[in-house]
């Protein structure tokens, strides 16, 4: 038996479809027909998944005639370029897409974000589909309509906002996904819980070893009630020009961090609830919220077995310059977001010296 849901995320004339289920991949081909696209299609993803999911895939989209090619792109967060976006726009041309067929993202969000980029620029634009297969792409990537590449530069410098016609989210691939990664979505989850939802909030405090055990209808659920909360985020602000950084909740401190131990230490969710637990600690310092809150948002992150510490030797005037130069600031006054009540978040803008006073004070 398979579950499925489905919600839509009002963009006008680019609203869309996210469908999230349990075992539902092999409906994916069905489903692609429906959209107005084809006679081919490409599916990029890589090796891990093609391993996995990329047969189910393929023979789904061959049963619905849409006559698909494989790109595999090698793994990781390093192929996140434009190299990987010049590949893929050889191999689309070898296919002879068309601009009526699809490029289908199947894998993680580093797959999504560079087939979506490529998808958004070749021929000007073909239809793109979302089959996130990691908790992190199904929460957060695979909505709201980033795409693009690293630079040598700076992460993510190069992009475009490009909305997919269809996301296709099946839980139960992540029974595959390793631990780490798994952990890593949950830190995305509980930051949409802090800033956006005391349901989810208690659900989680409820159910955490049930979200944890992958639980088919629990996860769905959830998947669902995140895509829905980070849609109604975009679709109020879709060009982040203000209201969507409450997003970035965690993410001050978080990026510096990664930036500091160069990508390598952490992962993006591990990194970013380790910021989580600085901005409440920083939220209550500072008056905008109660211990309690702070307790409760720290105890929730313990609890999923995610870092809550920053490392000692991170403290210190790097990790001021490192947050002083994170894209998100203006001036020299970081916009940084602060929790008031679980559900309900504020702005406190500091300079990066203050952030790190505080951090310091935290750590002592
Ligand atoms: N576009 C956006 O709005 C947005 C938002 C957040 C993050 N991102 C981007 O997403 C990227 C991170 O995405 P990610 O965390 O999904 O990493 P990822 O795409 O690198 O995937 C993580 C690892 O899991 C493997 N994998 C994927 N699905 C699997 C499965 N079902 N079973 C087993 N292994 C599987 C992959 O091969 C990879 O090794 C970053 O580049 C980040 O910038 C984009």
């Amino acid at each position: 038996v398979t579950m499925r849901t489905t919600l839509t995320v009002d963009l006008g004339e680019r609203s869309y479809p996210i469908c999230i289920g349990a075992g539902i991949l092999p409906g994916l081909g069905a489903r692609v027909g429906e959209i107005d696209c084809g006679p081919r299609s490409a599916v990029v993803t890589d090796p891990n998944v093609a391993a996995l999911y990329g047969s189910s895939v393929m023979s789904s989209l061959e049963d619905a005639r849409l006559a698909p090619t494989v790109i595999e792109l090698p793994e990781g967060e390093e192929h996140k370029d434009l190299q990987s976006v010049a590949f893929l726009y050889d191999r689309f041309l070898d296919a002879r897409l068309e601009r009526r067929c699809p490029v289908i993202a199947l894998g993680g969000g580093v797959v999504g974000d560079v087939a979506g980029f490529a998808a958004a620029t070749f021929l000007r634009g073909v239809p793109f589909i979302q089959v996130p297969t990691t908790l992190l792409a199904q929460v957060d990537s695979s909505v709201g309509g980033k795409t693009g590449v690293n630079h040598p530069a700076g992460k993510n410098l190069i992009g475009a906002f490009y909305q997919p016609r269809l996301v296709w989210a099946d839980v139960r691939t992540l029974r595959t996904l390793p631990r780490r990664q798994v952990l890593a979505g949950v830190a995305e989850i509980i930051k949409y819980a802090v800033i956006l939802s005391p349901d989810l909030f208690d659900l989680l405090e409820r159910e955490m070893d049930r979200v944890l055990a992958l639980d088919d209808d629990l996860l769905t659920g959830i998947v669902r009630l995140c895509c829905e909360l980070k849609a109604m985020v975009v679709s109020k602000d879709e060009r982040e020009s203000g209201y969507r950084s409450i997003l970035n909740f965690g993410h001050t401190v978080g990026h510096a961090i990664e930036k500091l131990t160069d990508y390598r230490e952490y992962l993006h969710g591990e990194a970013i609830a380790i910021g989580m637990v600085l901005a409440a600690r920083l939220s209550s310092v500072r008056g905008h919220c109660t211990q309690e809150v702070e307790d409760r948002v720290t105890r929730l992150i313990r609890q999923a077995g995610l870092p809550v510490e920053i490392p000692a030797e991170l403290v210190g005037q790097h990790l001021a310059l490192a947050i002083g130069s994170d894209k998100k600031v203006s001036a020299d006054r970081v916009r940084f977001v602060c929790v008031e009540e679980i559900g309900r978040t504020c702005f406190d803008n500091l300079t990066g010296e203050e952030i790190l006073r505080y951090v310091e004070e935290i750590c002592r």
